[in-house]
């Protein structure tokens, strides 16, 4: 039902804001929204939406935040690329608060039909990813656990929590192993941010300054598959209502390696730069792509956006903020 109470929990940050959007787009009317950050630093803000500031790892903010929901969907984790995720390993840990409590809140509301979880290809095996020549992901290659250490320890983790309140207690919960997400309104500086709007960022600096060198992070070989965030809203939305109850990857098989991400990007902005290549900075795996063959078969769809378009689109929103930030060179 369309009035239905919604909770986002994470709604002022990048998936989150997009998730948003897209109920409100198919007619919901009634969405929480919750987050830890000021509104006035939320990707995206909805006037006719209970926007609500709070911690999501204290058991009674996950109680007031679920109190008459219908949908749960917990978009809330303190995470970033592997610039953040190398070197706040217990903060990324501590993200197991805020699942666990908004789990036992949904329980104990007693009206949540449905409880979206979003898990990430950092549960998979890292033996699995060693080679940049990689063969894609799938799920059950999340066994025997070695996740990336910290981040990917908390999501494996919180996954068999779902499955285990799904089992034990009946709360309908679903999972979705998401493979790195890009598009506008996300971190693209500061820290956090991935490789596909860091990158982005450097080439436009590079531009607008005149300086046309580019630093990249590791030997530039490493490979990835990157998914638009139309595709990840539209397969959380098709994952929640749908009676598929083991974990499913929900990412791009579009692989490129990152010095194929910046020949895109080169080419949306029209510039060749000279590029620098910092090996000990944060890597990951070498290689990571995944295997869509479950998620075709059981949804009858897969995330297809380009890599190409998806990045012409997220250049085009991080210039202007770039612009508004630093303004326009003279
Ligand atoms: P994001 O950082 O933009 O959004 C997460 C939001 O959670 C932030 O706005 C943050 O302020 C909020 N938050 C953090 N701690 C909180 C707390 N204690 N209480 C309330 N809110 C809190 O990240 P995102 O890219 O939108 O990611 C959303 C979810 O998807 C996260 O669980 C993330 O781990 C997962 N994920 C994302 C990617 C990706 O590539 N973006 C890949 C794999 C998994
Ligand atoms: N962040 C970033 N910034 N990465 C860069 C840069 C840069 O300037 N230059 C090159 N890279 C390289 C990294 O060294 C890494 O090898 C690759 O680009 C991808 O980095 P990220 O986008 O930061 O992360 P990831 O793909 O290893 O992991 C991300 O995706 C997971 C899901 O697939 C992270 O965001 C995880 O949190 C997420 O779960």
């Amino acid at each position: 039902m369309k009035n239905d109470l919604i909770l986002v929990a994470g709604g002022g940050g990048f998936i989150g804001g997009h998730l948003i959007a897209k109920l409100r787009e198919l007619g919901h009317t009634n969405i929480r929204s919750v987050d830890i950050k000021p509104t006035e630093e939320w990707y995206q803000v909805f006037d006719d939406v209970d926007n609500v500031v709070a911690d999501l790892k204290l058991k009674d903010a996950c109680e007031a935040a679920t109190k008459d929901a219908v949908e749960v969907y917990n978009l809330a984790a303190d995470m970033g690329g592997m610039g953040f995720i190398e070197n706040n390993r217990a903060l990324c840990m501590l993200s197991v608060l805020i699942n666990t409590h908004l789990l036992e809140a949904a329980q104990a509301a007693g009206t949540v039909q449905r409880f979206f979880y979003a898990s990430s290809a950092c549960v998979y095996n890292a033996d699995k990813q060693k080679s940049e020549d990689v063969i894609p992901l799938k799920e059950a290659d999340a066994y025997p656990a070695m996740p990336e250490d910290g981040y990917g320890w908390e999501k494996l983790f919180s996954e068999r929590m779902c499955r285990h309140f799904r089992e034990d207690f009946g709360l309908q919960t679903r999972v979705a192993r998401f493979h790195n997400v890009y598009g506008p309104f996300g971190t693209w500086d500061g820290g956090r941010e991935k490789a596909p709007a860091a990158v982005i960022r450097k080439v436009i600096t590079a531009k607008e300054t005149g300086d046309l060198n580019i630093e990249i992070w590791g030997d530039g070989k490493q490979t990835r598959s990157f998914m638009y965030i139309d595709d990840c809203v539209e397969g959380i939305l098709k994952i929640t209502h749908s009676d598929i109850i083991e974990p499913l990857n929900l990412g791009s098989d579009e692989l490129t390696t990152i010095n194929g991400l910046v020949d895109i990007v080169e080419d949306i902005a029209g510039v060749k730069l000279e590029r620098h290549y910092k090996l000990d900075a944060p890597k990951g795996v070498n290689g990571r792509n995944s295997d869509n063959t479950l998620i075709s078969e059981l949804l009858g769809w897969a995330p297809g956006i380009k890599l190409r378009e998806g990045m012409a689109k997220t250049y085009e929103w991080i210039h202007a903020e770039y612009l508004a930030k630093h303004g326009a060179a003279v």
